[in-house]
């Protein structure tokens, strides 16, 4: 149980730079009161005592101004920042690492009972404030989605979902090495990737990709000429030997190769 705590409090400091110390977050942040109170919520609910997992819910909400309904499975540290406004309905999972702000409601669309309702959110996804998720779809992996969006539909792992009717905006565009980047230097604060509409980093990642992917090519061409027997490395500096080895090269490759031609 302290295990899960530490955990939960050092994620709340990682993951927010107005949190300066362990027991500001310990005694100033309402997500992680709610998230408290819904494991215990949550195992009485799976203990079958509703009722009481129902008051230990509301006693939250009445306390955080956080709704978690008692049946919604959370994983490991998930951050509920500043958290009013919060609702997180029964069948509801949300993966390690989820960070979710104030007005997020993760709701159902259909009231078939025993249904799966409430979405999923995978592991790392970020839900900016104010948004709504509606409906028992999936929302992949390290997505993210903007503030005010309102999503009904599955977003792709890596996606960012935003407007309303929520649409996939980029989960392309923000180049890898940005990503990396950004993994590198830890989370990214809000789901604001650092640099990633920078034009002139952008274009300078372009370049870099740019490069790799020729010196890839380059390299791939020489195997195969290796493989055919060429002298690559003579044929770096264009010499006449080179040029010769490298005809002799390609019409043995066109199965021509005539005693006449290598006199030539
Ligand atoms: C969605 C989000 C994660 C995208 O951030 P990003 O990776 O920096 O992307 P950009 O700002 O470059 O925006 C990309 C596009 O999406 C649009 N967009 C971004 N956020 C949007 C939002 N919330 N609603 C509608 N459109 C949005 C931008 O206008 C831009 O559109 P364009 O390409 O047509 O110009 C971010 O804007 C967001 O909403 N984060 C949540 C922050 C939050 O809730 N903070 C609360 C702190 S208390």
């Amino acid at each position: 149980m302290f295990d899960r705590l530490r955990e939960d409090i050092a994620a709340i400091r990682e993951r927010d730079p107005a949190a300066r110390s362990a027991w500001e977050v310990v005694t100033c942040y309402p997500g992680l009161h709610a998230i408290v109170l819904h494991r215990f919520a949550n195992a009485c609910w799976r203990a079958q005592w509703r009722w009481l997992g129902r008051f230990v819910s509301q006693m939250a909400r009445f306390l955080t101004g956080i709704e978690i309904h008692p049946g919604a499975t959370l994983g490991r540290r998930v951050f509920i920042d500043h958290g009013m406004g919060v609702v997180i309905g029964e069948t509801a999972e949300i993966g390690d690492d989820c960070t979710i702000y104030q007005g997020v409601t993760l709701g159902g669309t259909s009231l078939a009972r025993g249904a799966k309702r409430h979405p999923t959110l995978e592991r790392g996804v970020i839900v900016g404030a104010g948004a709504k998720v509606l409906g028992g779809f999936t929302v992949g992996a390290e997505a993210k989605i903007g503030s005010n969006a309102v999503v009904v539909k599955p977003v792709p792992a890596g996606g960012t979902a935003v407007g309303n009717p929520a649409r996939i905006v980029m989960p392309a565009v923000v180049s890898k090495p940005a990503k990396d980047e950004a993994k590198r230097e830890g989370f990214c604060a809000y789901g604001i990737t650092p640099n990633a509409d920078d034009p002139v980093s952008l274009a300078i990642h372009g370049l870099i990709d740019h490069a790799s992917t020729q010196t890839q090519r380059v390299d791939e061409i020489v195997a195969a000429l290796e493989r055919l027997g060429a002298r690559v490395e003579a044929m770096h500096s264009i010499d006449g030997a080179a040029l010769v080895d490298l005809k002799r090269l390609c019409s043995s490759m066109d199965g021509k190769v005539t005693a006449e031609q290598e006199a030539r």
